[in-house]
């Protein structure tokens, strides 16, 4: 579904990604791990089109979408959350998933939802609401709403446009224990529903529990991938954290 060859991108005098190939296949849940300043989110930028890479190629199914911004890369099918979705504070919930549906981003928000065809955008809209859990909040501003809701209005933005594939970046990052045990629950949900994931993501525990296969980036470079306990007890990947422990 998704393939990169030699992605490099250097910011000043920096290679922020260096040389990695990589590729996910369609029902994947790949974890993509590694220490801070790794390049994990540069990689989920070039993957999704925020950035144009200095070197190598992306294929997403059968296209070359290297240089394809981001909302012709979303209408593929290929869409990060965090870059493309940001709910309007003002907003209730339900017209924040109806205004993502839209495929209109880019416009004012008012005028936007104002051109979306109105009952059947927000059952579908409601639908996606249902889907991640957050329906009881429908009609609440996104601004009133806590932490664990917004993240999952982030996921339910991004699936209003009907992605193939979703690249989440850190989305338990700030939940607590048990929220971020059941927001996993619902990725792997989605994932068992058929919507293929590659998830950045700083907690452990969690990926090695819902990941089917693991990448590990260290330095901008692909360091290990396979089986997700496999890879974590590599002595080179153990390494690559402990070193982080130990800054
Ligand atoms: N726009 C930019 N300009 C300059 N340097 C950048 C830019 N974006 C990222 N970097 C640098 O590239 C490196 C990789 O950063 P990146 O944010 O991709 O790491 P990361 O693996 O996502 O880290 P974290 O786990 O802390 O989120 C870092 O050294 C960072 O400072
Ligand atoms: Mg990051």
């Amino acid at each position: 579904m998704l393939e990169a060859r030699g992605l490099t991108i250097r910011f000043g005098g920096m290679t922020a990604v260096n040389n990695v190939s990589l590729s996910v296949a369609q029902g994947e849940l790949v974890g993509l791990v590694g220490p801070n300043g790794a390049g994990k989110t540069t990689l989920l930028r070039l993957l999704t089109g925020v950035l144009a890479p200095h070197a190598g190629a992306v294929h997403f199914e059968n296209h070359d979408v290297t240089r394809m911004p981001i909302h012709r890369r979303a209408r593929l099918g290929c869409v990060l959350t965090h870059q493309i979705v940001r709910p309007f504070r003002e907003m209730t919930l339900l017209d924040n998933v109806t205004l993502a549906a839209g495929h209109d981003l880019t416009r004012r928000p008012w005028v936007a939802l104002a051109k979306v065809d109105a009952s059947r955008a927000r059952e579908r809209a409601y639908e996606g609401l249902r889907s991640v859990g957050i329906a009881d909040a429908a009609d609440k501003a996104a601004r009133s709403v806590p932490l664990g809701y917004l993240k999952r209005l982030q996921v339910a933005m991004a699936l209003a446009l009907q992605p193939r594939l979703l690249l989440l970046d850190e989305p338990l990052a700030g939940l607590n224990y048990h929220e971020a045990e059941r927001f996993s629950d619902l990725l792997q949900g989605l994932n068992s529903d058929g919507l293929t994931l590659l998830l950045v993501e700083h907690n452990l525990g969690e990926v090695l529990r819902i990941a089917k296969r693991l990448l590990v980036l260290d330095a901008g470079q692909l360091l290990a991938h396979g089986d997700p306990s496999e890879v974590m007890a590599r002595p080179d990947v153990r390494r690559a954290y402990l070193g982080e422990a130990h800054a």
